[in-house]
This record gives structure tokens, sequence and C-alpha cells, in this order.
């Protein structure tokens, strides 16, 4: 369909009228639902030929509607990454962490999904939206055999109308093959349907999709007075007449009351989009800002020649964001420094399949350092996490995956630009980093002007970064971007560039890469640790504490992100295998604490800290000298040795303390002390005893009954005194009952090759059919039931022919019809299994297949590999299969091979992780019924331990059956 587009304006400030926008939901006949649960999916591109361009709605395979059996596939519920559940190789690509994926790992690569869905009668005339958030890497996408999209890159989000595929009334099949095999991203990237997918209906005449925009203004972009809201409203009209809409928006507030009204009416083209611009005021806003996050909600309402079509609400919130080439970046006009940090969508257990509830975890947890930032490195965030920080208060510098002006980048720029225009939590876009080919030259200038110039025309609240590897470099990006990132290079070239281009704001995008792998404090290259003390790893990298004191002196600067908030697969700088994933993170890869946490916590919170390192379990070492450093904000701090002094130091801003410390076992503590020398703080680290005891710790002790809620549970190695014992690495098993499963397992170990996840073994019994008996005779068309198919038949007269003899089965005339028939036998134990199918290589040109004389399915397709579910029609001993086959043209039959596969019990897998450091994480989530889903530990040596989460019947997300 061609949209053309019309834009309005009609602006309403403060329309009296109360409208029943809330009452209209009811009326709405959108539905969002979503489709996460119960794909199946398959690891292996057993049907390279799938997809079928000769005609239309006739794709073969999994891609096809009916001929197919997926019942031997594994069941998974989205968000799902199969590369978790790879091996370790050290073969495979090292930036990506080594999973046995990519290039020389094609088998491991392409996978397959497929969902049904139900489409009610009463649904026609709606329109139906299929949305992927993110799927890695290429996806191709049929509804009922019919390609609907093909959608290259891992990060965008893709969208179809597939009203003209689906059927109302009747059952749907969406097929998805996902192609891993090539990179996007030098880092552990994931492979599958890794974020939500959604099916959206609307009527007709409705909100476009990502089509309302709303936004608040002030004058010089500093809030005073009563805010000016901004809504553009985009009204899609795939009707073939002109409609009237009219649109009526409600602002509420974060209290719940209705604090605006205001409408406008606008003409819809048949097959035409339309923007209706909008504009209210809200009095005495409150401002949203990390510290206090309030959302305004706006509703809005679209009504089609007086029929309501359309109700959507958009959370939104009323603040400014800028920077200035001065005071740096600015919140609701003020000097507001970015303590931020870059971050991968990677966590242990999970990998990039992150839950929503696990997005929130992981923004507690930079929260907890005072990390107020988060810049989406190198590619579109997940929408849910941008949820998170509007409701939690963390900004976003959300980036793009690739610069580039060509017509497919704009796009998905447009489209990332629009889904996350609305978000508060967005303080600035990033067109790309690190674009070394490029980035100096008046091409790679070019393209990133072109990306600003889409952001201007889109939003026009938000500045433009780019982030740069570079020094006092103007030329290329650098010189036409609205604000200066700074990748690196702390140091005189930031002040030289500044002293050149005194008008251009700043911003540090990416800085320190420092690496610490938590609880080690001596190198080990050989196990693939590096130290925890804050120590430079290498040429581009600085310590916490140089690069963050450079910025600190220079608000110009606006602060900056570190590289990295967590931990993530891949780049196993500075090392290679075995170690599989980075050692940048402030947290691990399950979010445990490093060190460095608590330098940050110091200077980017205002609470008092006070952390000592290392641990003090040293045995061996006794008399030798020891590297201890106090982590604090006190102004002095004053070290102690079984209770003798060590000496009282004083703190420096931004800085840490250090003292060489003859080891004695006992405790090593630290008292932290204000300007007037007032003891605000006290420390202690202890030589532990040897553990004794395991501790499970859920974060949350109450999830939701919804069947996406998780609880993350710390596994610690306690001494006989509860103190977590911090060399402990002893292997943990775990087992659940209950309404939850376990999700994923980690422990932040960079060199662990232990599974994250363990799947279900199912066994399958592969049948083979080898000996045919066949005969040219007419054949029924419709299904009913000859005496051909029955099982005592006698076929002796018949061709006998085996199937390995593909040639004598064929069908050699045009037009021509017969029968086959063959025998297999099964036990009991092949009935007692989970399912069974039987397949055949194909049947050229249509087949109607029945087993023990009773319909198992029919097929139209040449080119496909039919397979039928046939465990409801079977039996104990001798089974019959017999097939009608109608050659239409040409040469035709049944293809070999042929067997029936009995599909056994799934067999429970037994959970486990290793201990590191004392610390080891297991994500639980829970299933839709309500009750108590119980963690059991236990390892050798050690009782039991046993811990509850209780998990409540909530508001499950609308889905799809
Ligand atoms: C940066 C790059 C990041 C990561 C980091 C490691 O240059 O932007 O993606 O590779 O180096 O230090």
């Amino acid at each position: 369909m061609k949209l053309k587009s019309q834009i309005h304006s009609f602006v309403v400030a403060g329309f009296s009228v109360l409208f029943a926008a809330q009452l209209a939901a009811a009326e709405s006949p959108r539905e969002h639902l979503s489709l996460d649960a119960n794909w199946k999916f398959h690891l292996g591109d057993d049907w390279p030929h799938a997809l079928h361009l000769d005609k239309a709605g006739a794709s073969s395979g999994p891609a096809a509607e009916k001929s197919f059996s997926d019942t031997s596939w594994r069941t998974v519920n989205l968000p799902h990454d199969w590369a978790i559940e790879l091996p370790f190789d050290r073969a495979a690509d090292l930036s990506h962490g080594f999973k046995a994926l990519g290039p020389g790992f094609e088998k491991n690569s392409i996978g397959w999904y497929r969902r049904t869905f139900d489409l009610p009668k009463d649904d026609e005339g709606k329109r139906i939206w299929l949305t992927f958030d993110g799927v890695f890497r290429d996806a191709t996408v049929w509804v009922n055999g019919w390609l609907v999209r093909r959608h290259e890159g891992g990060y965008y989000p893709f969208r179809e109308d597939i009203t003209a595929a689906v059927k109302f009334g009747e059952k749907n099949v969406v097929a998805v093959r996902v192609d891993a095999t090539k990179f996007e991203g030098w880092f552990y990237e994931g492979a599958g349907i890794y974020r939500h997918v959604w099916l959206d209906k609307t009527a007709p005449v409705a909100i476009a999709p990502d089509g309302i925009f709303v936004y608040s203004q002030f004058k010089d972009n500093v809030p005073a007075g009563a805010a000016t809201i901004q809504v553009e409203a985009d009204v899609l009209n795939t009707l073939s007449k002109t409609a009237t809409a009219d649109v009526n928006c409600e602002i509420i507030s974060p209290d719940g009351k209705s604090v605006a009204q205001f409408k406008g009416s606008q003409q819809v083209g048949g097959g035409t989009q339309a923007t209706l611009k909008l504009q209210s005021k809200v009095a005495l806003p409150e401002f949203w800002s990390p510290e206090s996050p309030k959302l305004y909600k706006l509703v809005t309402t679209v009504s089609a020649d007086g029929q309501v079509v359309d109700r959507q609400e958009t959370l939104f919130g009323i603040r400014t964001v800028g920077f200035d080439k001065d005071k740096g970046f600015l919140l609701n006009g003020k000097h507001y420094e970015l303590y931020g940090t870059c971050n991968h969508q990677d966590h242990a257990g999970v990998g990039a399949a992150i839950p929503d509830a696990l997005q929130e975890f992981r923004v507690k947890k930079l929260q907890e350092f005072g990390c107020n930032a988060i810049r989406t490195s190198h590619n579109p965030p997940t929408p849910e996490l941008l949820d998170a920080c509007d409701r939690l208060g963390m900004l976003i510098m959300d980036e793009s995956r690739l610069l580039g002006a060509d017509s497919e980048n704009l796009k998905k720029w447009d489209d990332q630009i629009r889904r996350d225009r609305n978000h508060p939590c967005v303080a600035i876009w990033s067109v790309a980093n690190e674009e070394f080919a490029v980035q100096d030259s008046p091409q790679g200038a070019s393209a990133a002007v072109a990306m600003q110039n889409l952001v201007k025309r889109l939003d026009p609240t938000r500045p433009v970064t780019y982030a740069a590897p570079e020094g006092d470099t103007f030329a290329g990006i650098n010189g036409i971007i609205e604000v200066r990132g700074w990748n690196y290079h702390p140091g005189p070239d930031m002040d030289a560039y500044h002293g050149k281009h005194p008008n251009q704001p700043n911003v540090g995008t990416e800085q320190a890469s420092t690496t610490a792998t938590r609880g080690i404090y001596e190198k080990d290259p050989t196990r693939g640790y590096v130290v925890a003390y804050d120590e430079p790893p290498h040429q581009w990298a600085q310590s916490a504490e140089t690069w963050w004191s450079w910025f600190a002196d220079r608000p110009w600067l606006s602060g900056g992100f570190v590289w990295t908030g967590f931990d993530y697969r891949g780049e196993p700088t500075p090392y290679g295998w075995p170690c599989i994933n980075s050692h940048f993170g402030i947290l691990d890869m399950c979010g445990f604490a490093k060190d460095n946490f608590y330098y940050y916590k110091s200077w980017w919170t205002t609470k008092v800290v006070l952390h000592l390192l290392p641990h003090w379990n040293w045995p061996g070492k006794e008399g030798q000298e020891i590297r201890v450093d106090a982590l604090s904000n006190c102004k002095a701090v004053e070290l102690f040795l079984n209770g003798t002094s060590l000496g009282k130091q004083t703190m420096k801003s931004n800085s840490k303390l250090t003292w060489k410390v003859k080891y004695a076992p006992g405790t090593l503590s630290a008292k932290g002390f204000d300007e007037a020398g007032k003891v605000i703080a006290e420390t202690k680290v202890e030589t532990t005893g040897a553990a004794t005891q395991i501790q499970l710790r859920p974060d949350r002790k109450t999830i939701n009954a919804d069947g996406e809620d998780v609880s993350v549970f710390t596994v610690a190695a306690l001494d006989a005194q509860g103190r977590v014992v911090p060399l402990a690495q002893n292997k943990i098993n775990f087992a659940l009952e209950g309404a939850g499963k376990i999700l994923g397992v980690g422990n932040g170990d960079p060199s662990c090759h232990e599974p994250d996840t363990f799947i279900a073994d199912v066994p399958v019994r592969s049948i083979a059919i080898d000996e045919w008996r066949w005969k040219l005779t007419g054949i029924s068309r419709n299904n009913s039931v000859v005496p051909e198919y029955a099982n005592d038949f006698d076929d002796t007269a018949w061709t006998a022919t085996k199937a390995n003899d593909a040639g004598a089965l064929r069908i050699k005339t045009t037009d021509t019809t017969a029968i086959y028939r063959a025998h297999f036998t099964l036990t009991e134990e092949d009935l007692a299994g989970s399912g069974a199918q039987i397949h055949f290589g194909g049947c050229d040109d249509e087949g109607w297949y029945f087993v023990n004389g009773q319909l198992a399915g029919e097929s139209h397709d040449w080119s496909a590999q039919p397979a039928f579910d046939i465990k409801k029609l079977l039996h104990a001993g001798d089974n019959v299969v017999a097939v009608a086959v109608n050659n239409g043209y040409g040469d035709g039959g049944l293809k070999p091979p042929f067997s029936v596969e009995i599909i056994g019990k799934p067999s429970a897998p037994q959970w486990s992780r290793s201990l590191f450091d004392g610390l080891a994480q297991v994500i639980v989530q829970s299933t839709r019924a309500a009750g108590e889903i119980k963690l059991t530990a236990s390892a050798d040596g050690f009782a039991p331990t046993t811990t509850t989460v209780q998990t409540q019947p909530g508001k499950p997300r609308a889905f799809a059956p």
C-alpha cells in the first residue's frame, strides 16, 4: 500500500470538556498481545529450500502451514537465545566468547521457530500486525506458508501488517528461520528470537505503529512555569474511503489526576496516513529526573466517523535535556554530571535473552554504585530496558548499530527514533561507535550529517553525539556532530580540542576499559584472571581513578560512560582461550560487585563508603607484603591489622588509599573519618574458616505468577560464622520444585566453561520403513477410507519395492495415481512416549496419508517433506501406513527416506554450577500458576539447603493463544 503523508496542524490549548478517554478503553478494538509463549524450536537448517518465491503462499517444510509437524521440536518461550546453549570451542570466535556459532559452525548457526495462534472469526475486518522487537540475526518470516518479511540485522525491531496472510476463525502458523551465521559486532551477540514478539489487532482506521509522539517544551529549554506539551498523532486509514478521525488526548499526572484534555480532528484519505499536531499545557509540572522519575501518561483516543476506533496509553516525562559548551550536560536546565556505564545486552545464565524483570535487576545493580546513565553500546536497546529506565530513573544514550546514509540504515534509524523518542530516560542519540575506516573522512561526516538530520526531523528535543576514539581531531564526524563524544583520551588532547572548538559541547562516550576479575588479587594468565586492583591493563585503557579524576575536574566534559557496567561474554582482553568473557565490568556477569564498584560508589554517590581489598585468606603468605587498598569517600582512613594501627592516610578527592601490609591471618579493619576527625565509617575483612554451609538468597521473595517474572538467587559458601568464604569453588547442584523453573546459572568466572543452561534430553527412536508394496490404481481424493487402506487388505499381488530403490517407487506417467502400503512394528514402550511422527522424503505431487485405516494428513507440494503426528493412530504390534498418490505431471510418486520417529519422555536435567570466589547465581522464573517455588542447593560435604519464593497471581500480559 502506498501511503501518502499529510501533515496538518491543529492547535488547541486547554479544553475544558472532560473526555471519556478512560471509559473508551473497553470500546477500543486495539489488542496488544504477547506471542512469547509456546514456540517450537529446532536447531539446524534441515530445510534449506523452504523458501519458494515462485508462487505466493507456497513455501515448504516448516514454513508451510500444513503438511509439517513440529511436535518433535523443543518448546521454548521467548526471549530465547540458543547461543547460550552451545558448547565453548577453542576454534570459535574469541570476540564472541568462543561459543560454537558463526563462521565455521554453520550447523549451529541457523534455527527454526514455529508457533500457532488463533484468530477468532470476530476479528475479521481488523488489521493484524506482527512485531519482532529483535532477532539475532537475519530473519525470514512466514505466516501460513506465505513469506511476509525478510529482515537483516540483529538489533532493530521490525513489524509487518500480516492481515492479507492470516485466516480468521482458524489456527494460523508463524514460522521464522533465523540465520546467525554472520556476526555484526565484536562481542557476544546471542542467536535467536531474543526479544519479545507481539501480535497487535487494530481497527482499519487506527493510530499508526509508533504513531504517538509526545514531548514537553519550555522557553530556552529551561523549565519554568507551565510545560507546553506537544503531541503528534499519526492516524492510519487502511480503508479505501476517506475517514474523519477525531483525536482526543488526556494527560494523567504521576498521581493519577487528569491534568489536561485537548483534541483535534483530521480527514484521513483512504489508504493514507496523516499526522495531527496538537498542543496543550501542564501547569506546575512534576519533573522527571533519575532522582525523581515522575511519569505522566498521555491517553489518546481516536474516533472515526463518530465511533471509537483506537485508544493508546503513552508514558512520558516532563523534563529538558541539553549539552552546554561550558556547563556540560544539563538536565532540567541545570548541570548534571553523567555517571554512566556502557553495557551490552548479556547476562549470566540467559545471554542476550534478558527477561524484563532481569532488565530491572540490572538497572538497580548499576544504581547501587551511583550510575545514572547507560549507553546502549553498540545497538538499539530492548524496549523493556527503556521502560525500566523510565520507571527507575536512569538516563540513556541511545545508540544505532552502524553509521550509514543508505536508505536501509536510515530506515532502521528512523524506526529506532520513532520507537524510543517518548521515553524520558533517553537523553541523547549516538549515531555510531568508533567507525575507524571513515570517521575522519568527508564521507563519514556526510553519513553522520544524514543521521543527525534525521534526528532533528523526528525529535526536536534531544542532542546527537558520535562515540569517537580520537584525540584532538576535528576532521570528519567530530567536526559536524552536535556533541563531541570522547572514547578514551583523557588528558591534554581534550583540553587542546576544547581550546580550539570552545563552542562544541563534549561528553565522555566511553572511558576506562579497566579490567578486573572479581575476587582475584594475583594475576593468573593461565586461568585467564587479571587483578581486581584498579590497574589499567593495556594501552588505550585507564584506571577508574585516572579517567574519573580527569573528568571530575572538568564539568564541560559532562561526565562519561565507563566501559563497562557489567562484564559480557567475548572480548576476554587481555587474554584468549580459555578465558571466554570480558573483565571490563564494574560488576561481573552476574552483577556481583568487583572492588571498583566501591571506587565509583565513593565518588558517584553521597553515601558514606569504606571498603577494603583484598580478602584476607592468604595461607602460606604469612609475613609477606600484600597490597591493601581502601576505597572510600571519607576524608581520612586508618587501617588496622588485628587491632594494631598501620597508619592513617588522608584521602584526596576522587582517589583511593594504599598500604603494604605484612600478612598475618585475623582481622584487617579500617576506620573512616570526616573533616572534623570524627569516625563516620568502620569496616573489616576477616580470615574465614572453611566453608560449612551453602546459602541461597533470592533478590525478591515474592514474584508474579505470569510465566515471565524472575527471582535472582545468590548462592554463597559460608563458614561456620556465616562469613562468605572468598576462595570457595565448590560445585553446587540445584533442584527446583513448584511453580517455577530454573532459567539459567552463572558465577562470574570469566574462564568457566560449565553450561549456563541445562536442557532436557528427549530420546528419539527412529524406525526406518524400508519394505513397500504399491500399485497403479484409482484413488479417492476426498480423504474417504477405501478398502486398500485397511490393515488386513491383501496386497501380496502388488509390486514389492525397497525404499532405497527410489527409482522403483516412481510413477512414470503424467496424471496417474497409485497406492503405497508398508508395515512397521511398535512396542508398548513406544506408545508410552510423548509423541510419534511419520516422515516422508517427498510426495510428487499430492498424497493422502492413512495409518491403520485412519487419516493422518494430506500433502500438495511436490517439493516438501511431509511429516504427520500419528501417536493417536498407533497400536502395539503391526501397524500399516497407506498413501494414495496423484502424480499430476511428469515423473512422480513417494520419495524416500521413510521413517517413524518415536519421541520419548524428556528427562529432567540436573542443574549445577561451581562457585567462583565464593558466589554463584541462579535465575528462577515463575510459571503462570500461583504457588511456592522451592530451590534446593546441595554439594558434596554440605547439608542441602532450601529457600522458597512465593509467586502471586498478578496481571499476566495479554497473550495470543
Ligand atoms: C572500545 C570499543 C568497545 C570495546 C572496548 C574494549 O574501543 O568501543 O566496544 O571493544 O574498546 O576496551
